[in-house]
């Protein structure tokens, strides 16, 4: 089945409205009302509207099954991991490492060993900065990341190399949002230690490519870490072929828990990184003399980890897999296509983010109304969008705005609520006119 589409009073219907039906039709096939039942909270009203969520870049919502596992883990089966030999425990045990070989397979790591988990993609990334910083990075160093990069990839490199007296280096992008190649590579030399960025920007939707920038720094023998918070939940992921050293995801953007994430990082690498934080579980031994560590990848899980949430990413990797992020992610860029080919011509908007190869997100400005009260609008109209500089004010420093609104796709969303988003633009436009 595909959506379903229904274009009212065909008759008086306009030329408009009939190449926006042809263009719904023409979205790949996909079950979206079958997959609509299994997210509960969607079905309710905000304002006295359904709901109609374009948020998920923040944050995704989560399945049934994610509830239900979460639910289960609390009513029959809480305990901590790895320190006792009762039953409720080697439950918990099994499910916490179950979740990591779901989570090996669905990255395709190499080892299971290789999958750290964390509370989020910020803290993959500042477990990296700080341990591999404090190993590899030295005076002089530099840190190459791009104009494109969330606070998260920004912030524990700047203090990485303030405390280093390291150098923080930023290759620039076009007025598309799009990498510059050439100029990121000039950028590439002996004293870069690291390049650190992202697959998939969050406030432009742009895709960068990543492949080719692993490529480039590995010729030079630089290792790569790529911030996966947005490609992960849109991707069918490879690190083995894509050969990045760190992977970094947050369960919540994946259908997952909240306070959950992943660091993929190559065993090679971790083995000779030293501990992020310390304490129970991530030792061997302990003398007050000395302590030896724990093998990966308890060596970077210091203390008691956050095992429902963990078994709740497990049974959102098997939700996604079921539903196959290859056909999603072809529905997704369908939506997203239509929703560009809606919004952008409409008067006074201006979309910021305007690459070859997108995903899942169109953020746009319109003229003499602040991202803000357009996102307050929306919201009347029961229409969940993003309004700020979503944690990349650099980013908007380079198109010039303090903001945007920023609508964002997941397999469950609808053309009908693309029709609903270009009303509410419509509506805000008439307000500020
Ligand atoms: C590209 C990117 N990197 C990093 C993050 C930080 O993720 P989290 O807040 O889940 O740690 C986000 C969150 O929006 C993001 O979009």
């Amino acid at each position: 089945m595909t959506t379903s589409i229904s274009v009212s009073g065909s008759t008086a219907a306009s030329r408009k409205d009939v190449r926006a039906a042809a263009r719904r039709e023409s979205l790949p096939a996909f079950d979206v009302e079958r997959i609509r039942k299994d997210f509960p909270i969607l079905s309710q009203q905000i304002h006295g509207k359904p709901l109609v969520y374009l948020d998920n870049a923040a944050t995704s919502q989560k399945p049934r099954v994610v509830l239900e596992t979460l639910r289960r883990f609390y009513l029959s089966e809480c305990a901590n991991v790895h320190r006792a030999v009762h039953e409720l425990s080697e439950r918990a045990t099994a499910d916490y490492e179950g979740a990591r070989m779901k989570i090996q397979r669905f990255l395709n790591a190499a080892e299971d060993r290789e999958i750290i988990f964390v509370r989020g993609t910020t803290e993959a990334i500042n477990l990296v900065a700080s341990s591999f910083g404090k190993k590899f990075v030295k005076e002089g160093d530099e840190i190459l990341i791009s104009a494109m990069e969330h606070h998260s990839n920004i912030v524990p490199w700047q203090i990485l190399c303030e405390e280093k007296g390291a150098k923080l280096r930023v290759a620039p992008i076009n007025d598309d949002g799009e990498l510059i190649l050439p100029e990121f590579e000039k950028l590439l030399n002996a004293r870069t230690r690291l390049v650190s960025i992202c697959h998939v920007s969050n406030a432009l939707g742009t895709v960068n490519p990543i492949a080719r920038i692993i490529a480039m720094a590995h010729s030079r023998n630089i290792p790569v870490l790529v911030d996966g918070a947005q490609s992960a939940p849109h991707f069918r992921l490879n690190v083995q072929e894509l050969d990045c050293d760190f992977y970094a995801f947050s369960g919540h953007k994946l259908y997952g828990p909240t306070g959950v994430g992943v660091l993929y990082g190559k065993a090679s690498l971790l083995e000779a990184m030293p501990p992020y934080q310390s304490g129970g579980d991530m030792i061997s031994s302990v003398t007050f003399e000395k302590t030896l560590y724990n093998k990966l990848p308890y060596k970077f899980e210091a203390g008691t980890p956050n095992i429902a949430d963990v078994i709740g990413l497990g049974a959102a990797i098997d939700y996604v897999g079921q539903i196959g992020l290859e056909t999603a992610a072809a529905y997704e860029q369908g939506l997203l296509v239509y929703a560009t080919e809606r919004i952008a011509p409409l008067p006074g908007v201006r979309v910021i983010g305007t690459a070859r190869e997108k995903a899942a997100v169109l953020s746009f400005v319109m003229k003499d109304v602040h991202p803000h009260d357009i996102g307050t609008i929306l919201d009347q109209e029961g229409i969940a969008v993003r309004a700020g500089h979503h944690c990349a004010q650099p980013l908007m420093d380079r198109f010039g705005v303090p903001a945007t609104a920023r609508a964002s796709f997941a397999f469950y969303n609808t053309a009908e609520e693309v029709d609903a988003l270009a009303a509410g633009i419509e509506k805000v436009r008439d307000v500020f006119a």
